[in-house]
């Protein structure tokens, strides 16, 4: 067998050994100290990231997940409250409003965005928030969302989990809406080194109430004003955030320049890509390409060893924990298409160019528009 130059997904290697004396020493910093929790790197890199998001509050919590269920159940959703989302996203999201107790209800999504289509929306009575979910590090159409939130009195919740930096008219992802939710888990565009997310909110006390919420509903150390939950980011975490936060900016330049070439080489060849507002600034937390011979072209790049990815085959509303929900297949057409035939490919910001063209090469040689 011929030996070949692995081109992983996603390479935090690679990451890791540029910035390592940096990460060594704030990991040991922590250590040293033996502070390990609510402590002040937590305080100071959740300043450091609302003040990077140009937003005012917020807080930092355990991962993605916690972020949303803490947005909700800041903002007052709860049992008998339905949201309008996405069913073309990862579970988190769904599982996240149902550990509330509310209910998801799918809108369609926009095929050029892969985003949430509010016009699908089905809001009843009973719909209480629209949580957009700005996926592959592009927006939602936000301009849209929040006319229809307006019109019928709703919250919206920015499920920003994969769009750290990305923006809707020059506004950062997240801080459109009523609360904005971030995961910093490893192989995101900013990732921990472990599990870790954010809440922002527009309001001072929706922060203080999920702020409460997820340090055990504390006010002080003794004194419990809420039925709460240990939800904090530890201190280690926010370590390697505030290290990493520094080369956002120049890794998310990387990645847009990426995904140009990328849409270059493909676009020429008949391939349909990530089509993005005008109004928004995408941060391309994954490339995604559509293909029709998508398992032949995933087995092609894996023996040529390049990671490529589906992201995600399976439709929320298809997914064996819903199927008690009698939603059948053909619900939710443009979804559905886009499950059977999106295939992410490499696009980290330390792959070279020559390192891109590669894949491009490789993927050409096989793939069907
Ligand atoms: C769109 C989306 N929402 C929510 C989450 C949940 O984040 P976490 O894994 O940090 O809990 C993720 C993480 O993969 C995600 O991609």
């Amino acid at each position: 067998m011929k030996a070949v130059t692995q081109i992983p997904l996603v390479n935090l290697k690679r990451q890791y050994a540029a910035i390592k004396p940096e990460i060594d020493a704030a990991i040991a910093d922590v250590v040293g100290r033996q502070e390990f929790v609510s402590g002040k790197v937590v305080a100071a890199f959740t300043a450091e990231w609302l003040a990077a998001l140009g937003a005012s509050y917020g807080a930092s919590c355990s991962n993605g997940t916690s972020a949303i269920s803490l947005a909700l159940k800041g903002l007052g959703i709860g049992p008998g409250d339905e949201v309008v989302t996405t069913a073309h996203t990862f579970f988190a999201t769904v599982e996240a409003i149902c550990a509330v107790g509310a209910k998801p209800v799918f809108a369609d999504i926009d095929p050029d965005t892969y985003c949430l289509d509010i016009d699908t929306a089905p809001i009843g009575s009973s719909t209480r928030a629209i949580m957009p979910v700005h996926l592959y590090g592009t927006a939602a159409n936000m301009s849209a969302v929040l006319a229809c939130a307006q019109s019928h009195d709703l919250k919206v919740i920015e499920d920003t989990a994969q769009g750290h930096f990305a923006t809707w008219n020059g506004k950062a992802l997240g801080t459109l809406g009523d609360a904005g939710t971030y995961s910093f888990f490893p192989g995101k565009n900013l990732g921990a080194y472990g599990d870790a997310g954010f809440v922002v909110t527009k309001d001072e006390a929706v922060a203080v109430t999920i702020a409460k919420l997820l340090n055990h509903g504390r006010e002080s150390k003794y004194t419990h004003d809420l039925m709460g939950e240990n939800n904090r980011m530890d201190e280690i975490q926010a370590a390697v955030l505030r290290v990493k936060l520094k080369y956002l900016r120049a890794w998310t330049d990387r990645r847009q320049a990426l995904a140009k070439h990328y849409d270059a080489r493909l676009t020429a060849a008949g391939f349909k890509v990530i089509r993005p507002y005008p109004r928004a600034s995408s941060v391309y937390h994954l490339y995604v390409v559509e293909v029709s011979n998508r398992d032949q072209t995933l087995a092609h790049l894996n023996t040529e060893g390049i990671g490529a990815g589906v992201h995600y085959p399976v439709p929320l509303h298809l997914q064996p924990a819903l199927a008690g929900w009698g939603i059948a297949r053909g619900a939710l057409p443009k979804t559905e298409a886009a499950a059977d035939r999106v295939l992410s490919l490499p696009i980290c910001p330390d792959l070279t160019d020559a390192e891109c063209d590669r894949v491009c090469d490789t993927f050409l040689a096989c793939a069907n528009p």
